[in-house]
């Protein structure tokens, strides 16, 4: 099973300087991560806004290339797996980015074959692909929302669409940024605890979250990030108590 190593990874953001056109100025987006997650772990990603949780989460899901250092799932090297744009990488990593990227002129169903074309080799004919479908709007809490277009939805509604279409693959790892932000408390939680229950049947999902509450209740692994530098890793941490490593 899947192990992801994060080994010395760091992220730069060269800005153009205004006046100073042969001059760039560096931006640290992350600098000298290393961690390993096991398959089946649960980890939280936290730190203040702008501290490097989107960078790391784009990397761990190979959506980026580190300036320095590699991320790997067992021996590949993540940034080569998407750059051979093959079905591996969708099929390795279900991906939600911060943004929301549901496309307005789809409905739900044609968003989730699209997903679920890339693993049809791997799960056989129409038929199953329809199952697949069906299964991740099941799970997802969006069952008989097929036909409908995001703009007829809510926004915890797209946010779970989205959840659906990276695991409708059945990948074992789940990376995952910020899906609960801009949602209601009721929405927030159905997620958390779907994120739970998916977790429970062995898929490592690694997250950003600024909900305090429910870090703090569910006391998994917290990572803490601090202007782009691992800060702390706590195997069961809570949010503002982060001892230094
Ligand atoms: N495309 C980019 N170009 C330039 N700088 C960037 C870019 N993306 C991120 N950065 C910078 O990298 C740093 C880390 O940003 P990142 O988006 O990873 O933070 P974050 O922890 O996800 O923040 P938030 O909680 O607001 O989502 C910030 O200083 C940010 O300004
Ligand atoms: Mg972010």
């Amino acid at each position: 099973m899947p192990t992801i190593k994060v080994e010395n990874v760091s992220r730069y953001y060269w800005q153009k300087r205004e006046g100073w056109f042969w001059k760039r100025r560096k931006e640290i987006g992350v600098e000298d991560v290393s961690l390993t997650v096991e398959q089946g772990e649960f980890v939280y990603i936290i730190g203040s806004s702008g501290s490097g949780k989107s960078t790391l989460l784009n990397l761990m899901a190979g959506q980026d290339k580190p300036s320095k250092g590699a991320v790997y799932i067992e021996s590949e090297n993540v940034a080569d797996l998407r750059k051979a744009r093959g079905r591996k990488l969708p099929l390795l990593i279900g991906y939600v980015s911060q943004q929301h990227t549901l496309d307005r002129g789809k409905t739900v169903g044609e968003a989730l074959e699209a997903a679920a074309r890339v693993g049809y080799r791997k799960f056989g004919g129409k038929k199953e692909l329809n199952h697949r479908i069906q299964k991740a709007l099941g799970i997802t809490g969006l069952s008989g929302m097929q036909d409908k277009y995001p703009g007829m939805l809510t926004a915890g509604e797209c946010r779970r669409v989205e959840l659906a279409r990276a695991l409708i693959n059945s990948p074992p790892i789940l990376v995952l940024d910020e899906v609960t932000a801009n949602l209601d408390a009721d929405s927030m939680w159905d997620v958390f605890l779907l994120l739970n229950e998916i977790n429970a049947m062995g898929t490592t999902i690694v997250m950003s979250t600024h909900n305090i509450n429910y870090v703090n209740m569910v006391r998994r692994r917290v990572i803490t990030l601090v202007d782009g530098r691992l800060y702390s890793d706590e195997i069961k941490g809570r949010y503002g108590e982060v001892k230094k490593k």
